[in-house]
């Protein structure tokens, strides 16, 4: 039997891509972060992705003014910092200090990278959107890495467990791979 649900709640059934921790640098060369569970793939060649990002969040400014970002992503191990950077804005609090996560150069753009993730998508925004509150920004993925043990083909997901937000204050783990 299907159950109807609430509009406003459908996105918790296509919700639980990885969570990422989006770094960004302002105009006095503050590095600042921020948990975001919205993003897209939007292309491959080029490749872009998407993130969508609330007027409250601080980011969100640093991202219009500089126009680039970093995409890190961390695993299970890291989510007292998923969550404090998620729930704290860091207009006046360094969030690297804070939750203790250390900078690391991006290859290409000025935000900094975060050591203790895994992986990292340097972007730089191509286009933005506004709808009400939010401003999705569309990027091209400039520079990307990972760490070589967690990903062949694909993340190796039986070593390194990604974390997925469902909504409502669930998250999730991912399971393991398979090919078919
Ligand atoms: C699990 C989780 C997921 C979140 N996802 C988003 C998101 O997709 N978009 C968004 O604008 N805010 C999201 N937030 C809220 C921001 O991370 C929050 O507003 C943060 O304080 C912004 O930091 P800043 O003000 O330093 O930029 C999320 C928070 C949590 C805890």
């Amino acid at each position: 039997m299907l159950k109807k649900i609430k509009p406003e709640i459908a996105y918790r059934l296509i919700n639980h891509g990885p969570i990422a921790l989006i770094t960004t640098i302002n105009k006095n060369n503050k590095p600042n972060i921020m948990t975001i569970a919205w993003t897209s793939v939007v292309n491959s060649e080029p490749p872009l992705v998407a993130i969508a990002v609330g007027n409250q969040a601080y980011s969100q400014k640093s991202i219009k003014e500089s126009k680039e970002f970093v995409m890190n992503i961390p695993d299970k191990k890291l989510m007292r910092s998923i969550l404090y950077c998620g729930n704290h804005t860091g207009e006046n609090i360094n969030k690297f200090k804070a939750s203790k996560l250390t900078t690391i150069n991006s290859k290409i753009v000025k935000a900094p990278k975060i050591k203790e993730c895994f992986a990292h998508l340097e972007c730089k925004v191509v286009k933005k959107y506004r709808y009400s509150d939010v401003l999705f920004f569309i990027s091209k993925v400039v520079y990307a890495d990972v760490e070589e043990k967690y990903f062949d083909e694909s993340i190796n997901t039986d070593k390194i467990k990604t974390v997925h937000h469902l909504g409502g204050g669930w998250f999730a783990e991912i399971g393991k791979r398979f090919k078919e």
